[in-house]
Order: structure tokens, then C-alpha cells, then sequence
């Protein structure tokens, strides 16, 4: 197929035990400026995010609210929905995984794995951790008060024996590391390559794939005793969403395999280990790439229920709108490494970065040419050397933008994006157009000419990061819908273009107003 590479992107899907915080949301965020920048650079796009509803955690989350399993999956999923209208996530699917196209998915997964020889019925003896959903060696736990067990990830466990299936996951070690290294960039960032990669050297066990003490979850075929174990049933949704086990349809062979899984650090060794072995094993090629993200902490501290500390996305939106908050998280933390949310900074780069910098270029630009042009863009003389310099700088965002997040270097992006700000505030106070207005009117044209094209070129490529205050921008010059993809960084702003009143696009954050 000629054209632009389709682009499959997804984020964990969400455990329904609990609210959404921050930490979804910032996951979900990535993907999704990842996904709109790839749709208005003509790329092909499914955008995948969902919650993930079986297992003990989620049983024992919905006992304990009183509700039958299926009810309260219900409901706390619907919560991750409207999480993601607040936040104007452009997901193409939502997929959850007690819906009958994934229980079918799921099952063919493990009907082919079976048929490959690649599972035996044993019997499983060790720890086991359900807030992890996970299972741990005695090597790797620690001791906790009171004589119990603590996993690396802080969580408690506890000794499980029932009958169970395995994978055999030891026979796919020098598979695994072959793949590595041959795929250089299938793990990101580079230092959690390495780790994944000496934990695979560390040597690999058979896998636990069912469970018999509990019952929610997907019956193994042939085997109603057992469900499936859900970080098996769970990896699953990626391939259930672009239509598995139909791996002929239209769907799966435009977008398998996935070009990117976004995914917390805490969970990369389920995405880099288990997951290739499980479609290697079943005949399926492994995504493209899985990049593991930091996490954040809260004004200092780990962000937990029990310290009461949890950050509600919806509350900082209230607080300070949605435009803020994207950029925020963002640009504040490279991306990759662990970050810290703090109202300061936060109210720093609403002010700064948003406000002063981005906000007043356009204000001061737009109303200029408002008073002065006759309300309409002006019509250009011959450009000087500095005025190409800036032109130019702002057009090439398009190719610097793409090398920075095809590596998922979302600050970075931001600040080669600011880099243009900075420099076309530096171009106004040169170039003093308030002045020419007296002395020289044709070069002042010229002056808010290039500034106005310049602001176009940074809100086209700004969009996926802030798409509301980029669509009020561009309206603000005059832009049609038809005209805000990339492929209009080619093209330049119509002299004439009748321009309406320009209002401002970031609000600054005043504290009073906040605190009352
Ligand atoms: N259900 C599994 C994923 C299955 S994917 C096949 C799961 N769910 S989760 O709801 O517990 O976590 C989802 C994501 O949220 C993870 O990527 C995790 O890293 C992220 N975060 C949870 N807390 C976080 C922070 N405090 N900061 C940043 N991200 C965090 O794991």
C-alpha cells in the first residue's frame, strides 16, 4: 500500500478496580497527542485505549463495594470513558475485556498457544501478589511487618498452591533475546532495555497462565476450572481490537503489528517479556516498540490512596483548564523519567510558557493587525533576511517535530516548539512594527505579515498537544477546518483574509480567585 505508514497506538488498559488519577490520564495523554499528530501529518491512525475487568483484584474491588462483578465493572468503567471526553482523548476504540469480541480473542489465543505445545497442565506453589496481579520468586521479596512477604513494587503477597497451566516461557529465553537484539529499538528508553534485557539473562521460568481459586474471568477452553490469567486475558485486547483471531481482515493486516504500546515502568516486563513470547508463540509477530514512562509523585510524595494524596484529573481541569494541564504534564517532565506535580510549577508554566510567551505573541500580533490592517491580513512587500529566518524556522517544526516524537520525546518537542515563540517575541521587540507604523506602513506590513504566518505555523503544529486553544487560534486567523492538517505548513496565509476580534487563548492563573 503507497502512503504514509498506518500508525497503531495503545495505552494499558486501565485496571476498574479504582478511580482514574493522574497516572491514567498521563499515560492516555501521550498516546493521544501521538495519535493526533500522526493524523494531521495523513498518517492512518487507531488509537486504542480500555479497561481491563477480570481478575482477583477486580473481584475483590467489587465484593467489597457490594456489587456483582459485571455490575461494577460497569460502572467504574464508564468512569474511564468519561475521563477521557474531559480530557478530549481521541481514542478510535475503547475496548473492554468482559465484551464478547475479546472473550473470543482471548480464547484463540490460547487455543493456538495450546496447539503450538506451548502450555502443559501443572500444579502452582509460590507467592502471589493481586495487587500486581502478578507472580513472584522468593528471591525478589522482602520482608514486611508482622512476618508478611513484600513484593519490589511495595505490594504484599501471599502463598498460593492450586492446579494451573503453564507457558513455557523458559523455552523462549534465547528467542527473546535474539528479538532484542535484532529490534534495538523495541524497548524505550534505553535504560529499561537493559534491565529488561538482564532479567531475561537472569533466566526465565515457566509461566502460571490459569487460575482455579476464584472465578472471574475467562474459562479456559475445554477446561471450565480454570480462568485464564488476566494479564494473559489482558495483553490480548490489542489484538481483539484490530480484530483477532481474524488475522486476514482488513483491520489486523493494516495495523498489526502495533507500532507503539505506551505503557507505565511498572508494567514493562509484562509488555517486553511476556507478551512477544505469547504472540511468538502463537504465530504473531511482536508490536514495533513499547515505551515504559516515569511516574509521578505529588508535590514530593508517592501518590497513594492510603496517604490521601491521589491527584483527580477532572479537579485539575476545573482548576486550571484542560489546555494547561496537557501542556503541563508534558513539557514539565522529560519524558521517560519520574516527575513531581506541583501547584508552583504548574502555575508557573500556565503563566510563563502559556500565558506571557505563547499568549501575549498572539495577542499582541493579533490585535496590531486588527487595528491596523483593516482587520484582514496584510498584504506582504519583499521579505528581509530576518524575515525569512523566522519563517523558515517555524516550517521546519513539521520535520523536527517528528524526529522528537517518533522517539516520544514530548518535552522536547514542546521546547523546540518555544524555541520559535521565544524567537518571533524577539523578532516583534527588533522589528518594532508600532514604530513603523508611523515611519514606514509597507514594511510594517510586511512585520505583521510574518508574524501572523509564523503564529499559524505554530498552531498548526501545536494542535495535538492543546488542540482547543490551536482550534481558537486558528480561527482566529481565519483558517478553515480544511486547512489546519500539516499538509497546510506547505502552503502560507492569503493576503486580505478578513481576521475576526482577536481574544486571548491562555488565561493566566490568579491565585486569589483559586484559594477562595
Ligand atoms: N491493567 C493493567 C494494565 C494491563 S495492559 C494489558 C494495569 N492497570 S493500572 O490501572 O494499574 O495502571 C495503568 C497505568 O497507569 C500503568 O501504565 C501505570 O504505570 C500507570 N500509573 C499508575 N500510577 C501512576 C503514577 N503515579 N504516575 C504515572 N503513571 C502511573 O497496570
Amino acid at each position: 500500500m503507497s502512503g504514509p505508514k498506518p500508525y497503531y497506538v495503545t495505552t494499558p488498559i486501565y485496571y476498574v478496580n479504582d478511580a482514574p488519577h493522574i497516572g491514567h490520564a498521563y499515560t492516555t495523554l501521550a498516546c493521544d497527542v501521538l495519535a493526533r499528530f500522526m493524523r494531521l501529518d495523513g498518517h492512518r491512525v487507531k488509537f486504542l485505549t480500555g479497561t481491563d475487568e477480570h481478575g482477583q483484584k477486580v473481584e475483590k474491588s467489587a465484593a467489597a463495594a457490594g456489587m456483582a462483578p459485571q455490575d461494577f465493572t460497569d460502572r467504574v468503567s464508564r468512569n474511564f470513558r468519561d475521563l477521557a471526553a474531559a480530557m478530549k482523548f481521541s481514542n478510535d476504540d475503547f475496548i473492554r475485556t468482559t465484551e464478547p469480541r475479546h472473550i473470543a480473542s482471548a480464547q484463540a489465543i490460547w487455543r493456538a498457544l495450546d496447539a503450538a505445545g506451548q502450555l502443559y497442565l501443572g500444579s502452582y506453589a509460590g507467592w502471589y501478589s493481586v495487587r500486581d496481579e502478578a507472580f513472584y520468586g522468593e528471591g525478589e521479596l522482602s520482608d514486611g511487618p508482622g512476618g508478611t512477604k513484600i513484593a519490589p513494587s511495595g505490594a504484599e503477597v501471599d502463598w498460593v498452591e492450586e492446579p494451573s497451566y503453564f507457558f513455557r516461557l523458559s523455552d523462549w529465553e534465547g528467542r527473546l533475546l535474539d528479538f532484542y537484539d535484532r529490534n534495538p529499538n523495541f524497548i524505550a528508553p534505553e535504560s529499561r532495555r537493559n534491565e529488561v534485557i538482564s532479567f531475561v539473562k537472569g533466566g526465565l521460568q515457566d509461566l502460571s497462565v490459569s487460575r482455579t481459586s476464584f472465578g472471574w474471568g475467562i474459562p479456559v477452553p475445554d477446561n471450565p476450572d480454570h480462568i485464564m490469567y488476566v494479564w494473559l486475558d489482558a495483553l490480548t485486547n490489542y489484538i481483539t481490537a484490530v480484530g483477532y483471531p481474524d488475522t486476514k481482515s482488513e483491520d489486523f493486516s493494516t495495523y498489526w503489528p502495533a507500532t507503539l504500546h505506551m505503557v507505565g515502568k511498572d508494567i514493562l516486563r509484562f509488555h517486553a517479556v511476556y507478551w512477544p513470547a505469547f504472540l511468538m508463540a502463537a504465530g504473531l509477530e511482536p508490536p514495533a516498540r513499547v515505551f515504559a514512562h516515569g511516574w509521578w509523585t505529588n508535590e514530593g510524595q508517592k501518590i497513594s490512596k492510603s496517604l490521601g494524596n491521589v491527584i483527580d484529573p477532572l479537579h485539575l481541569i476545573e482548576r486550571y483548564g484542560l489546555d494547561p494541564v496537557r501542556y503541563f504534564l508534558l513539557r514539565e517532565v522529560p519524558f521517560g523519567n519520574d516527575g513531581d506535580f506541583s501547584h508552583r510549577a504548574m502555575v508557573g508554566r500556565m503563566n510563563g510558557d502559556l500565558a506571557n510567551d505563547f499568549g501575549n505573541l498572539a495577542q499582541r500580533v493579533l490585535s496590531m493587525i486588527q487595528r491596523n490592517c483593516d482587520a484582514g491580513v496584510p498584504a506582504p512587500g519583499a521579505f528581509a533576511a530576518a524575515d525569512s529566518a523566522l519563517l523558515d524556522r517555524a516550517g521546519g517544526l513539521r520535520d523536527r517535530l517528528r524526529a522528537e516524537l517518533g522517539a516520544q520525546a514530548f518535552h522536547k518537542a514542546l521546547i523546540a516548539i518555544w524555541e520559535v515563540v521565544g524567537e518571533a517575541n524577539r523578532y516583534v521587540d527588533d522589528q518594532a512594527p508600532w514604530t513603523l507604523r508611523k515611519t514606514d506602513p509597507a514594511r510594517m506590513a510586511t512585520v505583521l505579515y510574518v508574524l501572523a504566518e509564523t503564529i499559524r505555523r505554530l498552531a498548526l503544529v501545536t494542535q495535538p498537544f492543546m488542540p482547543d486553544a490551536m482550534a481558537r487560534l486558528l480561527d482566529q486567523l481565519g483558517q478553515p477546518e480544511t486547512a489546519r492538517g500539516f499538509a497546510a505548513l506547505d502552503g502560507a496565509l492569503e493576503a486580505g483574509t478578513p481576521l475576526p476580534r482577536p481574544e486571548g487563548v491562555f488565561p493566566r492563573f490568579v491565585e486569589e480567585a483559586a484559594d477562595g
